[in-house]
C-alpha cells in the first residue's frame, strides 16, 4: 500500500465495544442509548403494504416509482406547503448511503472543486463522505446559538466547495439552523446546499418545522428520511428532492450506479407516508422519554437542557471529559452514550444520549441510579 491508500478508520460505534464490556461485567446487561435506532414498532399498515407481491418481482425504478415519488411531493405539499415537482424528487437507500456518496458523485459533476462544508459539531458521515471521495472535509464553525455560521466560511473554502451540509434539527446538538441564511448563503456563493432534514418531525416548537425547500428550490435539496419518521430504519426508505439540475444528475448517476430502493420498501413507504397520526404518536414517545432522561441526569449531577428538534440529549460533561463520563454511566448504571468525539473534535467534553429504548428500559436505569 502507498501512502495515499485510504485505509477506514474504526467506525464510531465500534469503539464503544469495550466500554459496553464492561457494563456487562457490572451489570449483566446494558441499556443502550448510543445509536439512534428506533425501538418502538412500525405502524401495522405499513407492514401490510410490505407483502403486495407486484412490487417486488421486476426490478424497482431507481429514482422511486411514479406513486413513491407522488407520495413524496404530497407529503411536501402537506406538511410544508411546498409544491415539488415529480422530476426534482429522487428515492435514496436511507439516507447515509446518498451522504456518503454525495462528493464522490459531485466531483465528478464538477471535477474543478473538492470540498465539502459542513457543521463542525455533526454526524460523522458528513465528513466521511467526503474523505472517501478523495476531497477536503472543511468544517464550518457554529455560532454562539449553536447555528451553522455560513457568514465564517472562507471565500477561498467557498470557490472550492462542491456543497455545504446543513443538518436541522441537528444530530447531535439538536438545534435549529437558519435555514434561510443558509440557502441565501449557497445562492449567492454558487455552492449547493444539501440540508439533511431527517429529525424534522421531531421539531419540538409545533410550527419551527422547517424545510430548506421553503426557500424556493434553486441550489438546495432537501434530504429525507423514513428511518427516523416512521420507524423503518430497517427499510431503508429515503429521498431527496429540490434543485432540477442536481436531483436530476443524481437521479442518473444513481442508476447508473445501481442504487435502488426495494420494490416492497417503496410500497410500504407510500403508506407510511400517507400517514401523520403514528408520527404524531412517535414525538409524545421521543419527548417524554426525552424529559425522563434529562431529569434523570440532572440527579446524576449534569445540566441537561432539552433539545429544540431531535431525540438526543446533548450533554456536557463538567469537566470530567465526553470518554470518561461514558465509562462512568456504563459501569454505574449500564448505560451506553456516546462520546462528543465522535461528533467532532471541538466537543470532546460532551456525551450524546438517544432516548431510543422503551420506558421500562429507562425505569431500569433510574431504578440503579436509586440504588
Ligand atoms: C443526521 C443524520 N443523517 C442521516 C442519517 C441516516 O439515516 P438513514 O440512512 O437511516 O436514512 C442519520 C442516522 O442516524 C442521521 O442522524
Amino acid at each position: 500500500m502507498t501512502d495515499k491508500a485510504f485505509v477506514p478508520p474504526p467506525y464510531p460505534h465500534d469503539r464503544l465495544r469495550p466500554i459496553i464490556e464492561a457494563a456487562r461485567s457490572a451489570h449483566g446487561d446494558v441499556v443502550d442509548l448510543s445509536i439512534g435506532t428506533p425501538c418502538d414498532p412500525p405502524p401495522a399498515q405499513v407492514m401490510d403494504a410490505l407483502l403486495d407481491p407486484d412490487s417486488a418481482k421486476g426490478y424497482p425504478p431507481s429514482v422511486g416509482t411514479d406513486d413513491f415519488r407522488g407520495a413524496v411531493a404530497s407529503w411536501f405539499g402537506a406538511r410544508f406547503g411546498v409544491d415539488v415537482p415529480i422530476p426534482q424528487i429522487g428515492a435514496c437507500v436511507g439516507t447515509k448511503e446518498l451522504v456518503a456518496g454525495l462528493p464522490h458523485w459531485l466531483r465528478l459533476r464538477d471535477p474543478g472543486r473538492d470540498t465539502v462544508l459542513y457543521p463542525e459539531v455533526s454526524y460523522p458521515s458528513y465528513a466521511m463522505g467526503a474523505l472517501m471521495a478523495g476531497c477536503r472535509a472543511v468544517p464550518v464553525a457554529l455560532d454562539s446559538s449553536g447555528r451553522l455560521d455560513v457568514e465564517s466560511i472562507d471565500d477561498r473554502d467557498a470557490q472550492r466547495a462542491l456543497c455545504l451540509w446543513s443538518n436541522s434539527p441537528s444530530n447531535p446538538t439538536g438545534k435549529l439552523d437558519d435555514l434561510t441564511a443558509v440557502a441565501a448563503w449557497g445562492r449567492a456563493n454558487g455552492v449547493p446546499v444539501f440540508s439533511d432534514e431527517c429529525y424534522v418531525e421531531f421539531t419540538w416548537n409545533r410550527g419551527s418545522e422547517s424545510t430548506i425547500l421553503g426557500e424556493g428550490l434553486d441550489g438546495v435539496v432537501s434530504v429525507q428520511s423514513l428511518s427516523k419518521r416512521s420507524n423503518l430504519a430497517g427499510m431503508r426508505v429515503g429521498f431527496f428532492a429540490g434543485d432540477a439540475e442536481l436531483v436530476h444528475f443524481l437521479n442518473e448517476i444513481r442508476k447508473h450506479s445501481g442504487l435502488m430502493v426495494p420494490g416492497p420498501a417503496q410500497r410500504a413507504g407510500i403508506v407510511a407516508l400517507g400517514d401523520q397520526d403514528h408520527v404524531n404518536d412517535q414525538r409524545s414517545r421521543y419527548l417524554e422519554r426525552l424529559q425522563f432522561l434529562a431529569q434523570m441526569l440532572a440527579s446524576y449531577g449534569l445540566e441537561v437542557e432539552l433539545p429544540e428538534g431531535g431525540f438526543y440529549l446533548w450533554v456536557n460533561s463538567a469537566g470530567a471529559g465526553g470518554w470518561e463520563l461514558t465509562e462512568r454511566l456504563a459501569i454505574d448504571l449500564g448505560m451506553i452514550v456516546s462520546p462528543g468525539e465522535f461528533y467532532g473534535p471541538s466537543v470532546v467534553d460532551y456525551i450524546r444520549v438517544a432516548a431510543v429504548q422503551p420506558d421500562d428500559q429507562l425505569e431500569l436505569l433510574a431504578s440503579r441510579m436509586s440504588c
